[in-house]
């Protein structure tokens, strides 16, 4: 926050710029500068229209340009990026562990909490600072004499990845404050980096407009964008971050204490006045659980209205000394507890159902809804499972249903409402054949699930084709849904193999193709040739052959075709790999087309014996069991398990006492409660 006098100040010194070109001495013009970053960023009142400010930064750029000397780590211009970080993949530790926070979903566990503080202290009457619990990722800053010094994520909590950089690039994130004025030295702030909802609907419109896939949440997309190697285009994202607890704090030697933090209140306080973007204004302090969930109620009916997302509220002793004195546990502190809202539902209506035919010849109903928005989100149609299902949820075409949206969740329908029904409701019939190909639809005595059994069924082959193409599979980047089903469509692509023999000089003439385009996806399909080989088993779509029994498979062949003469009860002996999985692959390897489909695939020139695990073989990590849980910052998760694998590591399915080391991301859920509960296993961080 500015006081009035800097402010008065700083105002009349841009006015006499931009109106009478008066100039500015370059210590003034940065302070002026980071105040109307301030008002735009942090305050949302900007004074200045853009071309305005534009004019005054470059003025800024032009006096660095001609007196580069002058440049200071808190220029405004010191947040332009660069394009790849030499120091991006550096761990450092916190000050302080960066712990998370219980969590807790209803008045229950809110008084055991309660109970739980007065039992651990001698306080009978407490008060709590009530705030909210921003759904984003969370950081932490560090700021020496006035500058800041890095910013590191969470990491496992000890330590975590320097993202100084592209942290940078958020403007409101002071680069510069005024420690100094309150005697403090260092200090460490933890916070949250969010997307606001209406800068995330312009980022994904622009996904949109370069026919780029959208990303599903604003949580995810700060997540990826937080570990982009190029700062220089997480400054186009237009990031926000609020910051909301103070670590640590040392102040100079023989400064008396001169602001003294003795709440949680105050503490925010401090954050505003050094120029943070808090809930300062908004926060709320309580006298007693009875008031936070009378206030909680409330507030989450408020949660859309809010321009950013939350998850729930953060509930805070007020008093610090009385938080010292709970401390914490190894992994929350037992001050602070989340509540986490319910997951947000609306009503609709079932318009009508289709029947989806999957790769694997299973029928899936899907109910058409009416369009609804949940929570940022439009959903019109949700999966239906199967027949059980839709008789244990008794439903029926045209009624009205109530669904739900926890977080990155799958919409799910919760309940009919029998109320709303009106006697004119359908029963949900499905049909006997495929509506594609006409085959008798038949099902399995022991499974829910409908099937169309002909493999040569086109839908199917369509399905098949995308799965083979998708990310986690062969990766073929310009070969996704659209285009699969108009090369089909065009008979250009009616089997797998026909993804390596497609007629690229007639898909240039197609309207929207260009000779850009097509040469970009030939690379693409050339490049997918080096896949490994546990892409390869998977991407040939084989019921039940996940990403995970994928890789158990690789492993234990020289090549692919080794896996024709694998009896069943052979095959069960291999790790997590039970009757069922066993059976189908055996049936897989016994049909002739199967196997002369591999062998066209290896003539195309795919890579199908396994050298992938054999470099591995003598690596690092060899007879080392590995499982990554929760959001990783810097890898995909698929990168982080083949870079296990390239050194002879393996990936495990599940937490148990066969697993050597637990890879904890951001916000780990049960898998991390399990494995702590099982002392021979290692818990290490994504670094
Ligand atoms: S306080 C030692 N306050 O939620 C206390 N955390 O699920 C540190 N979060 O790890 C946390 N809003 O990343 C706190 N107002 C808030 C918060 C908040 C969001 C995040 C934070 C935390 C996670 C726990």
């Amino acid at each position: 926050m500015y006081n009035i006098t800097d402010a008065n100040i700083y105002k009349e010194k841009s006015q006499q710029f931009l109106k009478n070109n008066i100039p500015i001495e370059y210590p003034f013009l940065k302070k002026i500068i980071q105040y109307h970053q301030y008002l735009y960023y942090v305050d949302n009142q900007p004074i200045l229209s853009d071309m305005e400010f534009d004019k005054l930064f470059n003025y800024l750029l032009d006096l660095e340009k001609h007196n580069a000397g002058l440049i200071t780590s808190d220029s405004p211009s010191q947040r332009i990026g660069t394009s790849l970080q030499s120091n991006f993949q550096e761990t450092t530790p916190h000050l302080v562990p960066m712990l998370s926070l219980e969590n807790s979903y209803n008045a229950e566990d809110l008084f055991d909490f309660e109970r739980k503080i007065k039992e651990n202290s001698n306080h009978t009457f407490i008060k709590y600072c009530v705030e909210a619990k921003y759904d984003g990722v969370s950081i932490s800053l560090i700021y020496e004499n006035d500058f800041l010094q890095r910013a590191v994520t969470r990491g496992d909590g000890n330590e975590g990845e320097d993202i100084t950089q592209n942290i940078k690039q958020i403007k409101s994130i002071p680069l510069q404050i005024p420690l100094s004025q309150y005697g403090i030295k260092q200090i460490e702030i933890r916070g949250e980096v969010l997307y606001f909802k209406a800068a995330f609907n312009k980022f994904n419109e622009q996904l949109l407009a370069q026919q780029l896939p959208t990303l599903a949440n604003p949580r995810n997309a700060v997540s990826g964008t937080l570990r982009l190697k190029d700062s220089k285009e997480v400054a186009k994202r237009n990031l926000n971050a609020f910051l909301y607890h103070i670590s640590y704090i040392q102040y100079n030697l023989n400064q008396e204490n001169i602001f003294p933090i003795l709440t949680q209140q105050k503490s925010l306080e401090l954050l505003y006045l050094l120029g943070f973007k808090t809930n300062y204004k908004e926060l709320i302090v309580l006298n007693s659980m009875e008031e936070i969930i009378t206030f909680i109620q409330k507030y989450e009916l408020q949660r859309d209205t809010l321009p950013y997302e939350i998850d729930g509220l953060v509930i805070k002793v007020n008093d610090i000394s009385l938080q010292e004195q709970l401390g914490m546990t190894s992994h929350h502190p037992r001050w602070a507890i989340a509540y986490k809202f319910k997951a947000r539902q609306a009503i609709t209506q079932i318009r009508t159902v289709e029947f989806q035919i999957g790769r694997t010849g299973a029928i899936t109903p899907v109910a058409k809804l009416d369009p609804v928005n949940i929570g940022g989100v439009q959903v019109s149609s949700i999966s239906i499972h199967n027949q059980d299902y839709i008789r244990e949820k008794d439903l029926k075409i045209g009624d009205y249903v109530i669904i739900e949206r926890a977080g990155d969740v799958i919409p799910q329908i919760v309940e009919v409402i029998l109320e709303k029904r009106t006697g004119q409701e359908k029963l949900i019939e499905f049909p006997t054949n495929c509506e594609n190909c006409g085959t008798l639809l038949s099902k399995e005595e022991t499974e829910a699930v409908l099937r169309c059994n002909n493999p040569n069924c086109s839908s199917q082959v369509v399905e098949r084709i995308i799965h083979f193409a998708s990310k986690d599979a062969m990766d073929i980047q310009s070969l996704g849904e659209a285009n699969v089903a108009k090369f089909f469509k065009l008979g250009f692509l009616k089997s797998l193999t026909d993804i390596y023999n497609l007629p690229y000089s007639e898909i240039e003439q197609i309207e929207g193709f260009g000779k850009k385009s097509v040469d970009k996806l030939k690379l693409a399909i050339e490049q997918s040739k080096q896949q490994p080989l546990h892409r390869i088993i998977y991407a040939l779509g084989i019921r039940f052959i996940g990403e995970t029994t994928a890789k158990v498979l690789a492993k234990h062949v020289n090549h692919l075709l080794d896996l024709k003469d694998f009896s069943i009860e052979q095959l069960q002996e291999l790790e997590d790999i039970g009757i069922k999985t066993a059976q189908t692959l055996y049936n897989f390897f016994n049909i002739q087309d199967n196997i002369h489909l591999i062998e066209s695939l290896e003539k195309i020139g795919l890579v199908l014996t396994n050298q992938f695990i054999k470099n591995g073989e003598q690596g690092n990590l060899k007879d080392k069991t590995f499982l990554f849980t929760g959001s990783l910052i810097q890898l995909k998760r698929s990168e982080a398990e083949e870079m296990v694998e390239a050194n002879g590591g393996q990936i495990l399915g599940s937490v148990s006492s066969k697993l050597n080391y637990l890879v904890v991301g951001e916000d780990a859920g049960s898998k991390l409660e399990k494995a702590k509960k099982i002392n021979t296993i290692h818990i290490i961080s994504e670094q």
